[in-house]
């Protein structure tokens, strides 16, 4: 079934100044304008979000939420503040915030959160490290069902999930995942899936690739690694590379 492309920009903490989040996102718009068949996200620095507008195929997402109710949060951004920002996706658990103390039952709370104000939550998940004999397969296993256990199925579906094994992320294409990897382990996500959800809706649930994607790798870890589309981090935040990637991934 071919399925919807899908390329969303983590800028993480980038840039420092608002001339240059400006620059960047103009530049973002004219080529997700060009991308044909490719949903493009921008997830900026929150602080950046009242300036950019959405556009058709260009979607706007926050890098975080808050999974608490209530006021007293000192410093969080909750879900029904995003709302009128335009935001649509936000990205839940990335494994940077999950190592500054996140966890599981907070990444569950958080996906809660925004499905309540309408937002997509992009779950990431990923193992530290590679092991011979897979125990990093329960390690994605348990970071799906703490997340996703006890969500309709309505509300599955419009979740994506986003694959970014710490070990490969912050390094080049050289380093990143191979395609073969990629896409053994988004047969893993899809299993694991259907033990929570219909397969029908399993199928339909995005499952992306982030860590290391460049211009050099896209094509063939979309080729070959049987993904929806892509979370880039650094490369997202150069205007050249993330246009090579939208045309990339706009003619695979
Ligand atoms: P890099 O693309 O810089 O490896 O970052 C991946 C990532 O963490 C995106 O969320």
């Amino acid at each position: 079934m071919a399925r919807k492309k899908i390329v969303i920009a983590n800028w993480k903490s980038y840039p420092a100044t608002k001339r240059d989040a400006l620059k960047l996102f103009t530049a973002a718009k004219k080529s997700a304008a060009r991308a044909r068949n490719v949903t493009t996200v921008v997830c900026p620095p929150v602080i950046f979000l009242p300036l950019f507008t959405a556009r058709r195929k260009l979607f706007l997402g926050s890098q975080n939420v808050s999974g608490e109710g209530g006021v007293a949060h000192t410093g969080e951004v909750s879900a029904s503040m995003l709302v009128p920002f335009q935001v649509a996706y936000v990205i839940v658990g990335h494994s940077e915030r999950r190592a500054l103390g996140e966890d599981e039952a907070m990444v569950a709370k958080k996906i809660r959160s925004a499905l309540a104000e309408g937002l997509q939550p992009i779950l990431c998940i990923g193992e530290a490290e590679r092991d011979t004999e897979g125990a990093y397969h329960e390690i994605l296993r348990q970071e799906i069902r703490s997340a996703l256990v006890g969500l309709s199925s309505a509300e599955i579906r419009r979740v994506l999930i986003a694959y970014e094994p710490i070990w490969a992320i912050g390094k080049s294409a050289a380093d990143a995942m191979k395609p073969e990897e990629v896409h053994e382990a988004v047969i893993f996500i899809r299993k694991t899936l259907t033990e929570i959800i219909d397969r029908s809706i399993a199928e339909r649930v995005p499952i992306l690739y982030g860590g290391s994607v460049e211009s050099d790798n896209v094509a063939s870890l979309y080729t070959y690694g049987d993904v929806d589309g892509f979370l880039v981090g650094h490369a997202s935040t150069d205007a050249k590379s993330f246009n090579e990637i939208l045309e990339s991934v706009s003619n695979a």
